[in-house]
């Protein structure tokens, strides 16, 4: 299965950092999984105006070709005004709205404070509810203080909260391969 490791910001390197951590518990849990990062600050962004894919720059279309290919993913987000990075829903626009149907997905945040972590369960999860993606039940949500200065983990929690994460997530791939993304009503 390929997983996609979607760092959902232009700014700041915490989101991604988060992300090295959890490919690398992911491949230990389970090494035959191909792991890829996507950070979006290596694309040059368009907003989604309702044009067809094709006559938005080739950017926009590796990306949304690469989302929609992928097998599972790991959002990872920062949070952004009590939300996610617009340029996080803007990637999400983009997509078929099958695109991620009963897909492996979890998710992993990071904030400036403590008090913004159920941003994930109230803005980020009902996004990929709507995709009827399959989102593991636990996510994990850093602030600024786990870090050092080069941007490592040092929060111990925060690690066994990762590697809980991995082994979930390698469980809900399982679930996944076995279940057939067409369905049987029509929407
Ligand atoms: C435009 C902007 C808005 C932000 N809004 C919030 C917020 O509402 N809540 C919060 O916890 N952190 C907020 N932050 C802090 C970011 O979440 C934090 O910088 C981010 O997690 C990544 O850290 P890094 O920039 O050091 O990589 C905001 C940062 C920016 C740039």
């Amino acid at each position: 299965m390929k997983i996609l490791l979607v760092d959902g910001t232009v700014v700041g390197s915490k989101t991604g950092a988060i992300l090295k951590e959890i490919q690398i518990y992911i491949s230990k849990e389970e090494p035959s999984l191909q792991l890829e990062i996507l950070s979006l600050s290596n694309y040059e962004h368009q907003i989604v105006d309702g044009r067809p894919l094709n006559k938005y720059n080739e950017d926009m279309q590796e990306m949304v070709t690469k989302i929609e290919q992928a097998d599972g993913y790991i959002f990872a987000s920062p949070i952004f005004q009590g939300s996610i990075p617009g340029v996080l829903k803007n990637a999400f626009d983009f997509l078929h709205p099958k695109a991620l149907r009963y897909k492996p997905v979890s998710i992993v945040a990071n904030g400036g404070t403590y008090q913004h972590h159920l941003v994930v369960e109230n803005q980020l999860k009902p996004i990929l509810d709507y995709f009827r993606a399959l989102v593991t039940p636990n996510y994990v949500y850093t602030h600024s203080s786990h870090f050092n200065e080069s941007n490592e983990i040092i929060d111990d929690n925060v690690h066994e909260r990762l590697q809980e994460l991995a082994r979930v997530f390698v469980k809900y791939c399982e679930l996944s391969m076995n279940l057939p993304k067409t369905s049987i009503d029509q929407h």
